[in-house]
């Protein structure tokens, strides 16, 4: 009986969904040694960053100093470009952590890129409002551009296009990260435009909208909150005996 049930309801599943084409992360976290990602590569912290690993970790209480994980994990990736499993056991090391928990951390966590990325990490956002508002148009733009897909690196190293969820930018939807910069209210045109400033060796010095409509996250007809130069006292609006 329970068989039968079970055989039911996953055929019944197969009628809803067999028409949905299946979708997979860009990303796939199994590690295989290769010859940029392996143990056998020596990683520490530059002097520098071993100064700031101490800053942070020192912010912990010595028996939960595992807290800086995440933390130190991007240090790494920062210095090296990736988090590559010598980073990872580097950090296991320091925070005496058993490595495998450090490798939940990185794989969990999508901002921790467990392959060699490009000097540009093109992060384009595809979740609901941005999709709503033209993502589709967006990486269409990109992928046509650059000729490469989610997932994959331009030959010249200078791109890593993913596509990623949410980045909290809706407001200002669609946009994509480039590196740790935001850009927003993006259309197809602008978006290239951006990439061939960076193919032509310029930095983008704006981050942002970049319609030139709007400075911030305001609506377009202009801001309608927060308009006063003076801060608030908050008093006025909280009752007298709180
Ligand atoms: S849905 Fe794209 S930033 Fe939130």
């Amino acid at each position: 009986m329970f068989s039968r049930l079970i055989a039911r309801s996953s055929s019944q599943v197969g009628a809803f969904t067999s028409a949905i084409p299946k979708r997979y992360s860009s990303i796939i976290s199994v590690h295989r040694d290769t010859k940029e990602d392996n143990p056998d590569i020596a990683f520490e912290f530059t002097s520098e960053n071993k100064k700031r690993a101490d800053e942070i970790i020192a912010k912990y209480p010595p028996q939960y100093k595992k807290g800086a994980c995440m933390p130190l994990l991007d240090l790494g990736q920062r210095q090296l470009g990736f988090t590559s499993i010598s980073v990872m056991n580097y950090v296991a090391k320091l925070l005496d952590m058993p490595p495998m928990r450090v490798y939940e951390v990185a794989t969990f966590y999508t901002m921790y890129n467990r392959h060699p990325m490009g000097k540009y990490n093109l992060q384009v956002c595809t979740t609901t409002p941005c999709q709503l508002c033209g993502s589709d148009a967006i990486m269409e733009a990109i992928t046509s551009h650059l000729k490469i897909k989610p997932g994959q690196t331009t030959p010249d190293k200078l791109f890593t296009l993913q596509e990623v969820e949410c980045l909290g930018a809706c407001v200002n939807a669609p946009m994509m990260a480039i590196n740790d910069d935001y850009h927003e209210d993006l259309t197809p045109e602008a978006t290239v435009n951006l990439l061939k400033q960076l193919q032509d060796g310029k930095e983008l010095t704006e981050v942002g909208p970049v319609n030139g409509k709007r400075e911030s996250c305001e609506p377009f007809s202009g801001p309608k909150v927060l308009l006063s130069k003076e801060p608030t006292d908050i008093r006025k609006f909280t009752r007298a005996d709180l």
